[in-house]
């Protein structure tokens, strides 16, 4: 049993996290952002929760006297693209100084051992022209937000070099699963089509994304946690390639699967600034087989979202 430290644990991503690695002692350290919510991780018997910020290394210093981290992974991050199109300034706060901070600590308490898993994404990458990128291709961010979770894999690079740093790298795809932040393409959606209004596309809705389960992500990243190099960057990619309109009718069909029939309609509304068309990566290297089909997953999620808003 290890002693693990997982940062942006009432995220999304890291809440999944939290249930997965039940035989672990778990401490969660979240800021509680408006993207938060503690009620996706409040039945975890094996988990404490403290309130922080991946940036006070005051406060970062007592957490790792009070509890002898083995691993600390870190979801903690400002993760939606649009805003950081607004207003960069958190984002480079907590996604890049927070993660100098985050890796000074470890190196003041943990003398060289211990693992830290950061967790990244393909926007790193930038745009796919159709070619399948893998873990030597170099970065190419092209929004604000992709730039400051590349800036932070430089960091993590740079410390690996300097100071043999024991850090592993992940990239993942977008990920889906019940009880993301509305502000999400997926569960935007969903409520859209609830409330019959309007479904806004940015542009002409054929940007392509490759979607990923989020309990797929999670095992993959238990994967790496058991079998993955330090030093090493691993892919996870999703398992089904699609446009955001053919996502968002895929979701109108899953609707009408459960007897309702959206009434709206799908509006093509001004396209985001330097919105990336394509992501495209192979994720051969970590060799993980993912397990949920996307079809499956979604009318999961409309089930589930029906079932609430009942
Ligand atoms: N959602 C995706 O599709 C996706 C894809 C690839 C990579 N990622 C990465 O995975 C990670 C988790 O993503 P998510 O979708 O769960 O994000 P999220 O926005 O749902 O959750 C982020 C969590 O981090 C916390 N947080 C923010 N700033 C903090 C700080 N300074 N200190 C402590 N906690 C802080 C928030 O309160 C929130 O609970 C992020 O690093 C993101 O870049 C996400």
């Amino acid at each position: 049993m290890s002693k693990i430290l997982v940062t942006g644990g009432a995220g999304f991503i890291g809440s999944y996290f939290v249930k997965e690695m039940k035989e672990h002692d778990i401490v969660v350290l979240d800021k509680l952002t408006y993207a938060s919510d503690l009620d996706r991780i409040k039945d975890e018997s094996h988990m404490t929760f403290v309130e922080g910020d991946i940036c006070d290394k005051a406060g970062l210093d007592i957490l790792f006297n009070t509890y002898d981290f083995d691993i600390v992974v870190n979801f903690a991050a400002e993760s939606h693209v649009d805003k950081s199109i607004e207003d960069a300034s958190q984002f480079i706060m907590t996604n890049v100084f927070g993660v100098q901070v985050l890796m000074d600590v470890c190196r003041k308490h943990w003398h060289k051992k211990g693992l830290f898993i950061q967790i990244s994404t393909d926007e790193v990458y930038g745009p796919s022209g159709g070619e399948d990128f893998d873990e030597t291709t170099p970065l190419n961010p092209k929004n604000p937000y992709a730039a400051s979770k590349a800036a932070a894999e430089h960091l993590i690079k740079a410390y690996e070099n300097t100071y043999d740093f024991p850090s592993i790298i992940t990239r993942s795809s977008n990920n889906y699963g019940f009880s993301q932040h509305k502000e999400k393409l997926i569960p935007k959606t969903l409520d859209n089509i609830f409330h019959h209004r309007p479904i806004g596309l940015y542009g002409d809705g054929l940007q392509e994304r490759c979607w990923l389960h989020v309990k797929d992500h999670v095992k993959a990243i238990r994967k790496v946690l058991e079998e993955g190099r330090p030093h090493e960057i691993y892919n996870i990619s999703g398992k089904s390639r699609l446009t955001n309109l053919d996502m968002v009718k895929t979701i109108i069909k899953a609707f009408k699967k459960q007897g309702f029939v959206y009434k709206g309609e799908i509006e093509f509304i001004t396209d985001r600034p330097g919105h990336d068309t394509s992501y495209r990566m192979t994720d051969h290297k970590l060799g993980y087989e993912k397990k949920i089909d996307m079809n499956d997953g979604l009318n999961e999620i409309v089930s589930l979202f029906m079932n609430q808003n009942k």
